[in-house]
């Protein structure tokens, strides 16, 4: 699957792999990625990665097609994620949209894009009904992203999370599939 970013780029969708351990192991030396998603650790080891890896290799084959998508560049290099982590198709009518970008990317217009095409393809192939985010109250840029993907602000969820030892505000967003 391909998409183009507001700068009429293109960009590829496609499994995760083994092989794309170097690139995790790259992006993730910045600490922005962490601070901004729920689960991604920091520092980011090796072995973070290889378990992430078969993680999302067994989610693949489980569902005989990927849930959570790679980002790559033309080059086929992995730049970012995107995704329904955990979604077992057939079988949910609802999943959590999850994502990061790596930060060279950042401002492109990359994720708007890419979040817009999973979604439909959410909705259109695998059967979801409804798409929920969650996102913390100083992530800008990705209530930006959902605002323009159409998603509705549905709550704010106080101190409800807990990152590098500390109580964090989020929002919870919601997309539902046009009848
Ligand atoms: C959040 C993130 C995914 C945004 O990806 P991106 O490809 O840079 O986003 P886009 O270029 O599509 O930007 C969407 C809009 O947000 C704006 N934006 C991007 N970063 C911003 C920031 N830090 N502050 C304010 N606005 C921002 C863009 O200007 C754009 O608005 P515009 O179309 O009106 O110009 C990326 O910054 C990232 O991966 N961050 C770290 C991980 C993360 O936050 N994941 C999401 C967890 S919920």
């Amino acid at each position: 699957m391909n998409f183009r970013s507001a700068t009429d780029e293109e960009f590829y969708l496609t499994e995760i792999l083994r092989d794309d351990k170097d690139a995790y192991l790259k992006h993730m030396l910045n600490r922005e990625i962490s601070d901004n998603t729920f689960n991604i650790p920091f520092p980011y080891l090796e072995d973070d990665a290889v378990t992430w890896l078969k993680m999302k290799e067994q989610e693949t084959t489980r569902n005989a097609r990927p849930v959570t998508f790679a980002i790559r560049e033309k080059s086929g290099f992995l730049i970012g994620s995107v995704g329904f982590d955990g979604m077992v198709v057939g079988q949910d009518e609802s999943a959590e949209l999850g994502y990061w970008l790596a930060k060279p990317y950042w401002g492109q217009g990359i994720m708007t894009s890419a979040v817009q095409k999973v979604c439909e393809l959410g909705f259109r192939e695998l059967g979801l009904r409804f798409i929920s985010a969650h996102v913390f109250v100083h992530n800008l840029g990705s209530q930006k992203v959902l605002k323009k993907a159409k998603f509705q602000k549905e709550a704010y969820l106080e101190q409800q999370f807990l990152k590098n030892g500390e109580k964090i505000d989020a929002l919870r967003y919601g997309l539902f599939r046009k009848l």
